[in-house]
């Protein structure tokens, strides 16, 4: 499983942390990329790490550490989109939408999680499905979610 001792794992977490913690919804300064667009990037690495133990070739101990990122992200939803703010500041964005994410992508990452501790890969593709389909999905066209 998140075996400690992986750095580049925990910069990564804390960098998430980070942005979390001043996420001002469009608060980048020109140029720069939101930090909801920051996080999303790293939700779709992730989504590529536990993608690459399926395929053989990432490890299952780097895919726990990706499902485990994509529960943090799920968390951090409600701060990157604040449930009031976020359906004025997004087209697509309703209130049920912004509500029901957090949950569907927890719930999806936690099922993402037992799947690779089995060691099926089958499990795993399945579970990864649903990921893209229930948690993603809530605010992406799975087919929208551009794979790596
Ligand atoms: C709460 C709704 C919501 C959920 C859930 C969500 N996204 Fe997003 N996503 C967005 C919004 C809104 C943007 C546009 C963000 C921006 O640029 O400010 C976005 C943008 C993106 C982008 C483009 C980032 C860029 O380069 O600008 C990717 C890739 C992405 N999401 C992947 C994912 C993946 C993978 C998941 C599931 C693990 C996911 N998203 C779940 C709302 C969501």
């Amino acid at each position: 499983m998140a075996q400690p001792g992986q750095p580049v794992l925990f910069v990564a977490a804390s960098a998430l942390v980070a942005l979390a913690g001043c996420a001002g919804t469009n608060g980048a300064k020109p140029g720069e990329p939101t930090a909801q667009a920051v996080s999303m990037k790293g939700a779709l690495a992730d989504v590529a790490r536990v993608r690459a133990y399926i395929y053989g070739s990432g490890s299952q101990a780097d895919a726990a550490a990706a499902a485990n990122q994509l529960d943090e992200f799920g968390k951090g939803l409600p701060t990157l989109f604040p449930p009031k703010s976020a359906p004025n500041e997004y087209v697509d964005m309703s209130p049920e939408r912004v509500r029901a994410a957090p949950q569907a992508v927890t719930a999806a990452a936690q099922a993402l999680s037992t799947a690779i501790t089995t060691g099926e890969r089958a499990q795993v593709a399945k579970a990864l499905e649903t990921m893209e389909r229930n948690g993603c999905g809530v605010c992406h066209r799975p087919a929208a979610v551009p794979h790596t």
